[in-house]
């Protein structure tokens, strides 16, 4: 079965690559969203977060069977709380200040970046123990961290509001819970997302914004029946090999391009991608 995803995940790098000019290639193993035990770099000693032991990179996120929500075959539990979206007062178009919720899309990237979702906590995992509330769901266990004693049979839930450290140096933890006044609803101070951008193109036209399809031709992806929705893997691919190496010694992936770190659909070189949707 993994033999078949991973020849899926090939098939959908060899799209990303016909239908788009700037995409990267996929390899997951070399980025921080590896959290399988075996790593691929000669020297870890500075990784930050993974199991000590499940040994499957994309079972963090997929799985197989019984996968909830059924696309992309997601292996986790989505956030259910309520978000606070982005807004301005004046400049935004009505159809941007009008999202009250995160797309289910993007609902995938917040179930470990909202801070307070657990991201050690999986449908389907030959290891790990029951979580204990009657879903079947398993806890794994995670490498040095205090939450999770290994020797303990009771693993906990991890979340990255619940540990400072989580979720540096980029500050991933963007709905954050850690010492913050929001407990993981939080996306006010990001870019807005989760509306369709063909309408907002219809209200702020081609003085402010640029015309899809000249956007999707850089490699932004978009969302929705229409293809028009704007969510995190429009900007984002959760997936794409950016070589990251640790302690500067080149063990990074050979075919990596580090300017795409931190998972980013194109590089943002002299802010290109912003400049790719924004005409000023
Ligand atoms: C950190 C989470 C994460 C991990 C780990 C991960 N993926 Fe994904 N994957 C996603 C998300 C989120 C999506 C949906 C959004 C997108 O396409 O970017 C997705 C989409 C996909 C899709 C497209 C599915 C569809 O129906 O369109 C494939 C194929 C895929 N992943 C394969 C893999 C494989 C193979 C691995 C392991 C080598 C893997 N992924 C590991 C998060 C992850
Ligand atoms: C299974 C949990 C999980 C899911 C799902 C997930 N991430 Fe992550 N993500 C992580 C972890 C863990 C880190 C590393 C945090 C750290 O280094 O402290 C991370 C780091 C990142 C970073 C910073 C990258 C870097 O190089 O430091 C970005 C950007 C990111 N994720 C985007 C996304 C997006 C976009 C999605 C959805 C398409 C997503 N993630 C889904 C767990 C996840
Ligand atoms: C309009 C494009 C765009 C959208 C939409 C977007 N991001 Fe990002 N994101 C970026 C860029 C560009 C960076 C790199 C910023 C930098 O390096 O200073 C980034 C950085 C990040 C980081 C690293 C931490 C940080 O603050 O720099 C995380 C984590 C992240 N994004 C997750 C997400 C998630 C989750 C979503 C959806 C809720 C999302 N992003 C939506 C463009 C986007
Ligand atoms: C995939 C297209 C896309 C990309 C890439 C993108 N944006 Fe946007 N951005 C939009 C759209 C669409 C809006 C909503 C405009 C509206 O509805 O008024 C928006 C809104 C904004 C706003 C809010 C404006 C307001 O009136 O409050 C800011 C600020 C912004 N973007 C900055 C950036 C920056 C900085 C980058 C690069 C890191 C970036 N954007 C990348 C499409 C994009």
């Amino acid at each position: 079965m993994k033999r078949i995803l991973v020849g899926a995940l090939a098939a959908a790098t060899i799209l990303a690559a016909v239908g788009s000019g700037n995409a990267g290639p996929g390899n997951i193993r070399w980025t921080v969203h590896n959290l399988a035990k075996t790593a691929p770099w000669a020297n870890a000693s500075n990784r930050h977060w993974y199991s000590s032991e499940v040994d499957e990179v994309c079972i963090f996120c997929h799985t197989p069977h019984n996968a909830k929500p059924a696309v992309p075959l997601w292996n986790k539990v989505n956030p259910t709380q309520t978000f606070r979206m982005y807004t301005s007062s004046t400049t935004l178009s009505s159809t941007a200040k009008a999202v009250t919720a995160p797309g289910p899309e993007s609902l995938l990237c917040l179930s470990c970046h909202d801070g307070r979702t657990a991201i050690n906590v999986l449908h389907n995992s030959d290891v790990g123990v029951d979580s204990g509330d009657g879903s079947g769901d398993k806890r794994v266990k995670m490498a040095g961290l205090p939450l999770t004693d290994p020797s303990n049979p009771n693993v906990q839930a991890l979340a990255m509001g619940s540990l400072p450290t989580f979720g540096t140096p980029y500050r991933a933890n963007i709905g954050k819970t850690n010492s913050d006044t929001y407990a993981g609803y939080n996306l006010m101070d990001d870019h807005p997302i989760s509306f369709s951008y063909t309408a907002a193109y219809g209200q702020k036209g081609s003085q402010y914004l640029n015309d899809i399809n000249a956007v999707k031709a850089q490699g932004f992806r978009f969302y929705g029946p229409n293809r028009d929705r704007m969510e995190c893997s429009t900007c984002h691919d959760p997936h794409v090999d950016y070589g990251l190496d640790f302690d500067g010694i080149p063990t990074g992936s050979p075919t990596g391009n580090k300017k795409l770190r931190p998972f980013l659909v194109r590089d943002n070189d002299g802010s290109a991608m912003c400049f790719a949707c924004h005409n000023k």
